[in-house]
């Protein structure tokens, strides 16, 4: 079995029933690491894989922290001894380093989890930050404006995309050259 159908699996059993609508969002986000085969090369399992599980820390079943990023890495890494390159990309999505700050959580995620190569991790986020809640694909631009939307201007986790804006342009600019220079 390749990671990405171990990773379907894992995240459907977490998510499906519990979390419908973070389950569809999951699943666009894996449609959209599919797509980037042409420039991922051999890489595209893992990058689905992880495309999979990056959303696992909403879990009911294994919240700890709250902080899903970290709450999703700390799962794969001790119930499932998860490849390094997974954990790492779930434990820093979508610059997630911002929103630990906010949560008191920085120092813990940084050194639990090492940063991965730029080009996976700039591709995770390009995935999940060009995905709607319900998985359809979005711009980054509606993307952003949808997660302040649906969080209100006080919620920490605006004021962290907030934070995180540059990082996650910057990736989706990266991964948009990339396919472009493909085409
Ligand atoms: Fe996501």
């Amino acid at each position: 079995m390749g990671q990405a159908e171990w990773a379907h699996d894992l995240a459907k059993d977490l998510l499906e029933t519990t979390l419908p609508r973070r389950w569809a969002h999951t699943q666009g986000v894996a449609a959209r690491a599919v797509s980037l085969a042409p420039i991922l090369g051999d890489e595209a399992d893992t990058l689905t894989a992880a495309a999979y599980l990056h959303d696992i820390g909403y879990a009911p079943s294994l919240v700890a922290t709250g902080f899903h990023p970290l709450d999703g890495a700390r799962y794969l890494r001790d119930v499932y001894r998860a490849d390094d390159t997974l954990c790492r990309l779930v434990a820093h999505h979508s610059c997630a380093v911002n929103e630990a700050l906010e949560r008191s959580l920085f120092a813990e995620l940084t050194t639990e989890f090492d940063e991965e190569r730029p080009e996976l991790v700039e591709a995770l986020t390009y995935c999940d930050m060009t995905t709607g809640p319900d998985g359809t694909p979005l711009t980054a631009t509606e993307r952003l404006a949808e997660i302040h939307s649906r969080y209100g201007p006080e919620h920490l986790v605006s004021r962290s995309i907030t934070a995180s804006t540059p990082c996650i342009l910057a990736a989706v600019r990266s991964v948009e050259a990339a396919l472009s220079a493909r085409a």
